[in-house]
């Protein structure tokens, strides 16, 4: 198994570019179920989740050709309306495939989910919406077995903004008869890319960026080429391992407003950033506390949380930490308490008394981004920090060591 070492306290510079998101390109690998026309996706990330996604899309009969940062996917090939558990099982976001599958072959067998260990998270709101707009749903031995001849288009009201089940429901609809409203839908900029994917594909989606998205059906799609936007998860890392690290350096190729809510946090506490159009550069900083709570988009993204944490440990006085999105969502503290930092959990919430010097020491990967935590952490703790059970990081952070060695760090992988 995969450890890496960090030799801190590191002073990193340079420029580091953002890949492609993850989590847009997972709706988007799925949505390449609902055509039979030719698809070609640019810059995969390579990561262990598009790898199962693309594996998943194989396994149900899609033909796929890598040529160079082009993927070619031909779908025309759908041989299969079953998603089995041996993939499934190690990655959540595989129930965007039970849309797609539906509205194109009128059934799906999808394996229910697992994924990251950061709480219950349920599926009941893809399901019951599914429900009316016609599908039947069978849950049996672990599976969601749907069925209609036809989904009908109709207004929808979530009962949470949920990003996976406004996703599901979008693809869904874009076969369905007639209109479909899905009201309280999630914003974040990877709904817009999917939309604006789906769009370039034929589809006729409104209201990209709003909470009232509109789906109108159509008969089907025509060939398209398409490249995902930057990853702004992988962005807010990397400004705050600039931070973390009072280093000067420039995160680029990704829209800075995707992150707006959370430059803004780092401002407040003192953070001296330059904003540009497809680029934010870090400039050494002292930092004071703050208070946040985590909150669907444009709020404060739970997929930052655990990083702000690390960096509020070196920050001046308490700051709080408030997590609504995922009940089981800080298992990064116990491990940030052996580097040295003092938080204390209430519930919910974390209070992180900052302004103590971390010291290395070993720690453990628990889920992607508590790991994200944990690097930040080590860049800035004195000595060596082994960290174990990185192959979480390869989930979701492209070329990590790389991209780290590259701004000056010393990460250094060793399989034991
Ligand atoms: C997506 C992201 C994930 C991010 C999360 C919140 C992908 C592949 N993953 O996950 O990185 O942390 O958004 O921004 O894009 N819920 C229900 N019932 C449902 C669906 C969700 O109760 O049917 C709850 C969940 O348990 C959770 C909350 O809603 O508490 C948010 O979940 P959701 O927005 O669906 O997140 P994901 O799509 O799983």
């Amino acid at each position: 198994m995969d450890k890496m070492i960090i030799k801190g306290p590191a002073k990193l510079n340079g420029e580091v570019s953002i890949s492609r998101a993850k989590n847009a390109y997972l709706p988007i690998l799925a949505a390449v179920l609902l055509s039979d026309k030719k698809i070609t996706l640019k810059n995969l990330p390579e990561l262990r989740d598009i790898k199962t996604m693309i594996k998943l899309l194989q396994n149900l009969g899609v033909e796929v050709e890598k040529e160079g940062n082009l993927t070619h996917f031909n779908p025309g090939t759908l041989s299969s309306h079953e998603a089995t558990y041996d993939l499934v099982k190690t990655m959540r976001a595989s129930i965007f495939t039970l849309g797609p599958l539906l509205t194109r072959l009128k059934k799906a067998k999808v394996s229910l989910p697992g994924g990251c260990a950061i709480g219950t998270r349920p599926i009941d709101i893809h399901l019951t919406n599914l429900e009316k707009m016609g599908a039947k749903i069978n849950l049996e031995a672990g599976y969601v077995e749907a069925d209609c001849p036809q989904l009908k288009g109709t207004t929808l009201r979530l009962s949470f903004p949920s990003v996976g089940a406004t996703e599901n429901l979008m693809m869904a609809a874009v076969f369905a008869e007639g209109e479909t409203v899905i009201e309280n839908a999630a914003r974040e900029p990877e709904i817009d890319d999917l939309a604006n994917f789906l769009n370039a594909m034929g589809a006729k989606v409104s209201g990209i960026g709003s909470s009232t998205i509109k789906i109108e059906g159509v008969k089907e799609l025509h060939e398209v080429e398409y490249e995902a936007i930057g990853d702004r998860i992988e962005a807010a890392t990397y400004v705050m391992a600039g931070l973390i690290t009072n280093s000067e350096i420039t995160v680029k190729d990704f829209n800075p407003h995707h992150i707006d809510f959370v430059l803004e946090v780092l401002k407040d506490m003192g953070a001296k950033l330059e904003v540009g159009e497809n680029f934010v550069k870090t400039y050494p900083s002292k930092l004071k506390h703050a208070k946040i709570e985590t909150a669907p988009y444009p709020g404060f993204p739970t997929d930052a949380q655990a990083q702000m944490l690390a960096l509020m440990t070196i920050a001046e006085g308490t700051s709080v930490v408030a997590e609504h999105i995922f009940e089981n969502r800080f298992m990064h503290v116990p491990e940030l308490n052996r580097l040295g930092a003092k938080v204390d959990l209430e519930g919910n919430v974390a209070f992180v008394e900052g302004g103590h010097a971390l010291k290395a020491a070993p720690v453990m990967c628990t889920d992607l981004r508590a790991s994200a935590a944990l690097i930040l952490a080590a860049l800035s703790a004195s000595g060596d920090t082994l960290i174990d059970r990185v192959y979480h990081l390869d989930r979701g952070y492209e070329k990590l060591d790389e991209k780290l060695s590259k701004l000056g760090a010393s990460v250094k992988r060793v399989n034991e």
